[in-house]
């Protein structure tokens, strides 16, 4: 190997979380380096993650919108072609932004695999091929992410039983979909394929889909509306296994409240049921880093592993696995190696999903507070009685605050509306100022917007909403 480069901090990863550190900390005067595999930044997220799902869901809404809702525009035909050339243009537009950002900031921009192989050393294997080098570092940054779980018993080919990496990727519309998992990605990919003609089966094995950390009764609205789509659920469903026959796929369920089973005809299985940290060939073994039962790996409130200048963040460690999560993680961890300080609010973290209507939450769910034993109060307000939700005949969902019944402080906010990642944002900055449905309701919203459904939520929590 040639000699090692000295460098004050080096990133393992590119993705959200360590493309951000490493821009970051080059920012604040550190000569820093990014080690990334897979040829391209912006990791999962970009590349086959937030992006190009989103892509995909946007077009599809487009195209289910025009010919179910609007049917007096005209027709439309699926291009599903160009609907992946638009999702590829974004992908590549995006992730050489990040490239530019390097470059612009003085990042080292170092493509290979990066193996930990002394407390101050990685060696990198060009992606090119060749000799490894060697990079010596003060610091350390962990960002390696996660990849899909896998189904034991079906193997993943991506064509037929696939992740959401082949879910954005698949050549033709499948004529019946399974999907294992109705979490975040089994949504949104169910979605967009239920949209482009496929009949979609989700399969849950708990009582509720949405995944960890949607409330019980935004889930519960969530299902009928996609329903009213036209996607079949089974839920309290356990998959027990399934036959991969050469033209059709059967997937063997038994419900988990009787014991029945019945096999549900596929053409293609999107396997979906979670995430799990990724730190193959990372070589924490040489230096003796511990991973939990779940993989993860274990650090302290200062993002340190137990050699404290080797810190870890984003999917790879503990807490939600989201992209905006890894970034705010990845100021923080270099906050913490040039200033000694750093801060996430981890209450404070906006989960969306992208679905039609979307569902956005912050903070704690109905079932949380119940559970802590805390009065409350609810303050809900339906899209169907505001004025722009109506014009834009868009009109599903609600907002709803759950604010703490002695002080008024709010303690979690859920939406499904059109619109509801946006405007997400508002709950979130009121949490982190503390705010209460009071400071919200008394604060002027634009009319006609989406937003007075918030707004007049927030009254409904303190005192009355005036359009319901
Ligand atoms: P990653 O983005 O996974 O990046 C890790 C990078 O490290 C990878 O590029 C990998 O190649 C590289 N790497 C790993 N090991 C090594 C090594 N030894 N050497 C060099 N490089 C290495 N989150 C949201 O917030 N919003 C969304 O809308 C959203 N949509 C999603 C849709 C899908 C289909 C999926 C799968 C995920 C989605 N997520 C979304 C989650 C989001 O992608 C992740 O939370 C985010 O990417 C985590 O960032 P990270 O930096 O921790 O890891
Ligand atoms: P998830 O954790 O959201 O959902 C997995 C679902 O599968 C759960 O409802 C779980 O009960 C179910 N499940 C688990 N094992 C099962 C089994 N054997 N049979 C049937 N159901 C089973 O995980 P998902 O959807 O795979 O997403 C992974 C991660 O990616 C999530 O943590 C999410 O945060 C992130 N993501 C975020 C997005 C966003 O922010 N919009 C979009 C897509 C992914």
């Amino acid at each position: 190997a040639s000699e090692a480069e000295e460098h004050d901090v080096v990133v393992i990863g590119g993705g959200p979380g360590g493309y951000v550190a490493a821009i970051k900390a080059a920012q604040e005067g550190l000569k820093t380096a990014c080690v990334e595999k897979r040829g391209a930044l912006g990791g999962t997220c970009l590349n086959v993650g937030c992006i190009p799902s989103k892509s995909l869901l946007n077009n599809s809404h487009i195209y289910h919108q025009i010919l179910h809702d609007v049917k007096n525009l005209g027709d439309v035909k699926l291009n599903l072609t160009q609907m992946m050339k638009a999702k590829e243009q974004s992908v590549s537009g995006l992730t050489k932004g990040i490239e530019f950002l390097f470059k612009k900031n003085g990042v080292d921009y170092v493509k290979g695999t990066g193996t930990i192989t002394g407390e101050h050393e990685i060696k990198v294997n060009p992606l090119e091929g060749g000799e490894s080098k060697t990079l010596r570092a003060k610091n350390i940054i962990i960002a390696t992410g996660s990849e899909a779980t896998p189904f034991p018993g079906l193997e993943i080919d991506e064509k037929r039983i696939i992740t959401s990496t082949g879910a954005i990727a698949l050549t033709e519309v499948p004529k019946k979909m399974v999907v294992i998992g109705g979490g975040i990605i089994g949504l949104e990919m169910g979605s967009v394929w239920s949209r482009l003609g496929s009949e979609v089966t989700v399969v849950e094995y708990l009582g509720a889909i949405g995944g960890p950390g949607m409330d019980a009764e935004m889930a519960k609205t969530m299902q009928r509306i996609l329903q009213k789509q036209g996607m079949k659920f089974k839920l309290n469903t356990k998959v027990m296994g399934g036959d991969v026959g050469s033209d059709n796929i059967k997937i063997n369920v038994e419900s988990a409240k009787d014991g029945k089973s019945e096999a549900i005809d596929a053409d293609v299985v999107l396997v979906a049921i979670g995430r799990r940290p990724y730190t193959s060939g990372l070589g924490l073994e040489n230096v003796g880093i511990e991973v939990d039962e779940r993989g993860r790996i274990v650090i302290d409130q200062e993002y340190r592993t137990k050699i404290p200048h080797i810190r870890v963040i984003g999917d790879v460690t503990f807490g939600a696995m989201l992209a905006h999560k890894a970034e705010e993680e990845g100021i923080a961890a270099v906050e913490y190696i040039k200033k000694g300080y750093g801060h996430v609010n981890y209450g404070a973290i906006p989960s969306v999903m992208y679905t039609h209507p979307e569902a956005a939450w912050v903070g704690q769910t109905e079932q949380e507070v119940k559970a802590t034993g805390k009065e409350y109060k609810i303050g809900s307000f339906p899209f169907s009685a505001n004025s722009r939700a109506k014009t834009n005949l868009d009109t599903e969902g609600m907002v709803k605050f759950i604010t703490d019944k002695e002080t008024d402080r709010i303690l979690g906010i859920h939406i499904i509306g059109p619109n509801a990642g946006e405007m997400i944002a508002e709950g979130v900055l009121a949490m982190e100022y503390g705010a209460s449905s009071e400071d919200i309701g008394r604060t002027s919203h634009a009319h006609p917007t989406l937003s007075e459904a918030f707004k007049e939520a927030a009254m409904a929590a303190f005192s009355k909403p005036i359009h319901a």
